[in-house]
């Protein structure tokens, strides 16, 4: 959660995903969007800034790199969804690296789409990193043109044989898109929710997400509403990484 100028305007903190750790530091990634990542954008190098953090679960990976020689995780980027994805590219490659010493095969399959190829960050660096890499985009400006649930499709067919764990991040419409399919073929799928935040830890319940009652379970002290059928859960608590097979679209 990064404040981004001091001051009460604007009021409260926007979140991030942990894009990289680099010597001495950590790097986000952000889309101009409004009000706070333009004044983001108007930062200098030296500029101080307020960060609370890391807040949030994480992608789980244990079991996907040992299945990976069977069938390859697939990792499916949204836009800047790829910021919240790169760490869990980079470690799954890191741990089939260390796993099989393959330099050339070792990592997941990755699905980048974008609105233009101007947004596609990182190409090189991703395809170092990965098994495969697809990119496609709304204008066919790079890649194949049309948007990452055909790619998904094409590589991971309804008739698979061997599912894949999948994980996602992007816009909601796509998040959903993927869980629909995913679920059609039963597939194993985390997904990275972005909900509007105020606090980003737990207190003012502005991210919930519903969840299905019986999914993983979570912090019941906290007093959100649930029935037998859904509970609330929160983005910044429980998530932001949830299992696609408990989210009440
Ligand atoms: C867990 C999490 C991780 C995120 N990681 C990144 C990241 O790594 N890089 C990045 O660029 N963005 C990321 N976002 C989205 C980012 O937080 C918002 O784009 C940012 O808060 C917008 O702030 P703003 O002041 O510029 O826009 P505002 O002026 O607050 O809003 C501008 C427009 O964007 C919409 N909007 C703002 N926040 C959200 C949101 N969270 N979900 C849906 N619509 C929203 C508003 O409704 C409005 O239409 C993440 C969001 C979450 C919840
Ligand atoms: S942002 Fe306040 S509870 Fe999640």
């Amino acid at each position: 959660m990064l404040q981004v100028r001091d001051g009460n305007d604007p009021l409260l903190k926007r979140p991030f995903s942990l894009f990289r750790t680099i010597a001495g530091g950590i790097q986000l990634l952000y889309r101009i969007q409004g009000k706070g990542t333009t004044l983001i954008s108007q930062l200098a190098a030296g500029d101080v800034v307020s960060l609370l953090g890391p807040l949030g679960n994480a992608y789980p990976v244990q079991g996907a790199a040992s299945a990976a020689s069977v069938s390859p995780p697939v990792i499916i980027a949204g836009g800047v969804g790829i910021a919240s994805v790169f760490p869990l590219i980079e470690s799954i490659h890191e741990v089939m690296h260390q796993s099989t010493r393959d330099t050339m095969n070792g990592g997941a399959t990755v699905i980048y789409g974008a609105r233009t190829a101007e947004e596609l960050l990182d190409l090189d660096e991703l395809k170092a990193l990965s098994k495969e890499l697809h990119v496609c985009t709304d204008d066919g400006s790079s890649g194949e043109k049309g948007n990452v649930l055909d790619l998904l499709k094409s590589i991971v067919p309804a008739e698979a044989g061997v599912l894949p764990v999948m994980y996602a991040c992007g816009p909601k419409p796509m998040l959903r898109a993927v869980a629909e399919y995913a679920g059609s073929l039963g597939a194993k799928t985390y997904l990275s929710m972005e909900e509007h935040m105020a606090c980003g830890i737990g207190a003012c319940l502005g991210c919930v997400v519903k969840t299905k009652s019986k999914g993983q379970d979570v912090d019941d002290s906290a007093d959100i509403e649930k029935s037998t059928e859904w509970k609330y859960q929160r983005v910044c608590m429980e998530g932001p990484v949830f299992n696609a097979e408990d989210i009440v679209w």
